[in-house]
């Protein structure tokens, strides 16, 4: 049996809590507003097929090298590589540029959230007819206000992540989870009452093949990876607070399908919900192109609109609880992003996790302030960091596994919890995605991307 160092790191109280934590981290803002924005945007159910591949044949078998990763070393990600490397240098810069990208994506995405925040009180206020101060909070350009949300949600997510893992992140998943499950199943039984929503529900069911290219095939692993929170160690790292009983492979499968089936389910609200707003007169789609009119900011500028239109006390609770439910969505998992830069602190320069996640907190607070005025540095910062950095540190995951450490010292961590794996195919075909076929496809992925770049 594999001896693991101890020490004082925190530990996950129990099985569920450690799959609602990463459960946690995987549901946010690509769930509820990525994935149903890009079925929109690629011809609907075709997209989901395609993105669901991905998520199997790529996404899960990098989910499990992670989880084993972690559990194996119990360090963060670059004390885990640099645990597992022998002495070479090289292999410690996988876990530094999941560091980097951890901090770099935390600071967009604390500005998104920070408009789910302004939009909980855009809706109250419009309710209550402060129609022109609504304006203004609901003003996605508004640097000042935008910076002022930001910073909120940063101290939020900071104030769970000092809570350490079983006291703060554990149980906030444990309490957020179940409520947001039931929130989003409320407001589809809703929004099926409202005219135009069966024609969403058409849309998002009849696959149209026409619409398959390569930049569609681009799309989905970008969006799989991004979803299930891989390619920078954000799930070593809560590998590494679990204990050898849980069966790592079984609890990878519950959170793909759960990471899946929210995305799923949040499509079954949001593509209703846009025909529903195009059936009450908003601009949605193109009529010459077919083309969504504004992707990006489509969960801020066209459902609060659709709420209005509902109107009334019913309108305002519609939008109140939406939101709440995107904020709490992003708050599990923007923890989880905050916790690897915090994590590698604490482990390898011996700082106190308080100090840690207010230093961290602190730096990503200052780019999160930059970014609410740059609005343009978002789309920058997801090209470079998810785009690139995530498919990038999943293909450099996936060849030290296979190559360096070796998939034999994977698969005997993972005994631990599952123990007859040896009478189960799960070995030689874990084996064979992670040395082969998820490599290939990164690479594949990535070299086409460079290729369109440099206008190919
Ligand atoms: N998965 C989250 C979402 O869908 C975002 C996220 C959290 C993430 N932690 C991550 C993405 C780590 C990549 C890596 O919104």
């Amino acid at each position: 049996m594999a001896s693991t160092p101890t020490s004082n790191r925190g530990t996950w109280n129990t099985k569920i809590g450690f799959i609602l934590a990463a459960a946690g981290s995987a549901v946010g803002l690509g769930n509820i507003w990525g994935f149903p924005t890009q079925v929109a945007d690629n011809g609907g159910a075709a997209f989901i097929l395609i993105y669901l591949l991905c998520c199997l044949i790529v996404g899960f078998p990098v989910m499990v090298a992670e989880f084993t990763i972690g559990r194996r070393t119990q360090k963060n990600p670059v004390g885990a590589f640099k645990a597992l490397s022998n002495g070479n240098p090289l292999a410690a810069l996988i876990g530094y540029w999941g560091v980097l990208c951890g901090l770099m994506i935390l600071s967009f995405y604390v500005v998104i959230s920070g408009w789910t925040l302004a939009y909980v009180f855009e809706e109250l206020l419009f309710f209550i007819g402060y129609e022109s101060l609504a304006e203004t909070i609901g003003d996605l350009g508004n640097g000042p206000k935008n910076a002022i949300f930001t910073l909120a949600f940063m101290v939020l997510t900071v104030l769970i992540v000092t809570g350490g893992v079983s006291q703060g992140i554990e149980r906030a998943t444990k309490a957020l989870m179940p409520i947001l499950l039931a929130i989003l199943v409320v407001l589809i039984i809703y929004i099926f009452t409202l005219d135009g929503a069966t024609d969403g529900l058409r849309m998002y069911v009849s696959p149209d093949f026409s619409t398959v290219s390569g930049g569609l095939v681009l799309s989905a692993l970008g969006q799989a990876f991004f979803s299930l929170s891989l390619g920078m160690g954000a799930l070593i790292t809560y590998g590494s607070y679990l204990n050898k009983k849980q069966n790592i492979v079984e609890s990878a499968a519950y959170v793909t399908i759960f990471d899946v089936g929210i995305a799923i389910i949040a499509g079954l609200l949001v593509i209703p919900a846009m025909f529903v707003a195009q059936a009450a007169g908003v601009q949605i789609f193109n009529p010459e192109t077919g083309d969504l009119f504004s992707s990006v900011t489509l969960v801020f500028d066209v459902l609060p609109e659709m709420f209005h239109n509902v109107g009334g006390i019913i309108g305002m609770l519609l939008g109140v609880t939406f939101f709440i439910l995107l904020g709490l969505a992003a708050l599990t998992s923007s923890i989880s992003l905050l916790e690897v830069p915090v994590s590698y602190v604490i482990d390898e320069h011996n700082v106190r996790r308080k100090k840690a996640a207010w230093m961290v907190g602190g730096i990503v607070g200052v780019i999160g302030v930059i970014v609410s005025f740059e609005l343009g540095l978002i789309d920058l910062f997801v090209f470079i960091f998810n785009e690139i950095g995530l498919p990038l540190g999943g293909l450099m995951i996936c060849i030290f596994l296979g190559y360096f450490w070796k998939t034999e010292n994977a698969l005997l961590e993972m005994k631990d919890g599952f123990d007859n794996i040896d009478n189960t195919a799960f070995g030689p075909v874990w084996t064979f995605f992670v040395k082969f076929v998820s490599p290939l496809l990164i690479a594949l992925v990535l070299a086409s991307m460079v290729w369109g770049l440099f206008g190919g």
